[in-house]
């Protein structure tokens, strides 16, 4: 038998008199930019802090100015080095972590890091601060607003697995609100203060947040939790509890963003299980500004500027043309 096509198939269909005209599909220009505490992004999506080293980590792996924004792991005004091993431990969509805030201290982070993230063009870089106390926290602060090249700091009042600082703060409006005010005295730039999902009420840790002077806030950090091995009896992480992230995380997250971006006029990023651009969007229409992925840069590296290609497709095939209008975009009825 014969695999030549035969001539009948193999001629070109005819052309019909009037052409068909195809349906517009895509619109004329997308703008994926937005503006976040008054600074200019490329567009909402930024690396979260803890989950991107320093940035310089991924120069050779991710085109970092593709990104909207990269936060840099916590910074203290000394190093730390963390908790002890073991420290990370992989659970159902999710991942539990007690890392410890080990950092190299804002000051090598001035001389080491920054000097290689000024070369990257148009980069957009957020530090990460972390106190044991609010003295700590404005300390660290005044050492990196001698940095040229840092375009926001994100007060981290949420860290889980610390014994002093971070979430002590997050977890108190009134300790908040004076950690807060302090902290803006101290900064010579915007200030997005990180909260903690481990509250009652998240609205009224926004509320106290804006009122003490935040530029914006993000949300969620990691959500308190633990895991026991059966057989040994012993804790997963040798901090005994951790803080859970990734998928699993996500529809509280989306909750607590729309929680808080209902309490606040300021704006807010959101945090917690993003891996794809329908969690971006998800997260945008809820009241986010902004997003920051974190845990899916373990299991994939580029996974940030893969959002970032996949949401500006998801957004032409959505025919929306500003990327902007989707925040606070949802409907109720
Ligand atoms: C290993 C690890 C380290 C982290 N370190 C920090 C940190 O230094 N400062 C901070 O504010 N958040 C830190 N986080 C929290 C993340 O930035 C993010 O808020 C959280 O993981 C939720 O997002 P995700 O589900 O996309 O990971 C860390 C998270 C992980 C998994």
């Amino acid at each position: 038998m014969s695999h030549q096509p035969s001539q009948k198939t193999a001629e070109a269909p005819k052309a019909s008199a009037a052409p068909v005209k195809a349906p517009r599909l895509a619109p004329p220009t997308l703008d994926m930019s937005v503006t976040l505490a008054g600074i200019p992004l490329k567009n909402p999506i930024l690396a979260a802090s803890g989950t991107f080293g320093y940035g310089v980590e991924f120069e050779d792996v991710v085109s970092l100015e593709r990104l909207g924004g990269f936060v840099v792991k916590g910074l203290s005004r000394e190093p730390m080095a963390g908790n002890p091993a073991p420290r990370l431990y992989e659970t159902a969509a999710g991942m539990l972590n007690a890392i410890g805030l080990q950092n190299i201290g804002a000051r090598a982070f001035l001389e080491e890091k920054l000097p290689r993230l000024r070369k990257i063009k148009d980069a957009v870089v957020v530090a990460n601060v972390y106190g044991y106390t609010t003295e700590d926290y404005c300390e660290t602060i005044r050492i990196l607003n001698d940095g040229e090249g840092i375009a926001a700091y994100e007060l981290n009042v949420s860290c889980p697995n610390v014994r002093y600082g971070g979430i002590t703060f997050g977890q108190d409006p009134y300790l908040l609100s004076e950690l807060v005010a302090n902290a803006r005295s101290a900064s010579s730039r915007p200030l997005i203060v990180k909260l903690s999902p481990n509250v009652t009420s998240i609205a009224k840790m926004a509320r106290a947040a804006e009122d003490a002077g935040a530029s914006a806030i993000s949300l969620v950090n990691t959500f308190l939790a633990m895991a026991i091995d059966p057989v040994t009896r012993r804790p997963r992480i040798s901090n005994v509890t951790a803080g859970l992230s990734g998928p699993a995380i996500k529809p509280i997250a989306v909750r607590m963003v729309y929680e808080a971006s209902q309490a606040v006029s300021i704006p807010v990023v959101g945090i917690g299980g993003i891996s794809t651009a329908e969690d971006v969007v998800e997260f945008l229409l809820a009241g986010a500004t902004a997003v920051e992925v974190g845990t899916a840069n373990f299991w994939d590296p580029r996974a940030c500027e893969r959002l970032v290609n996949d949401l500006e497709r998801w957004c032409l095939q959505q025919q929306i043309e500003k990327v902007s209008s989707l925040t606070k975009g949802l409907l109720l009825s």
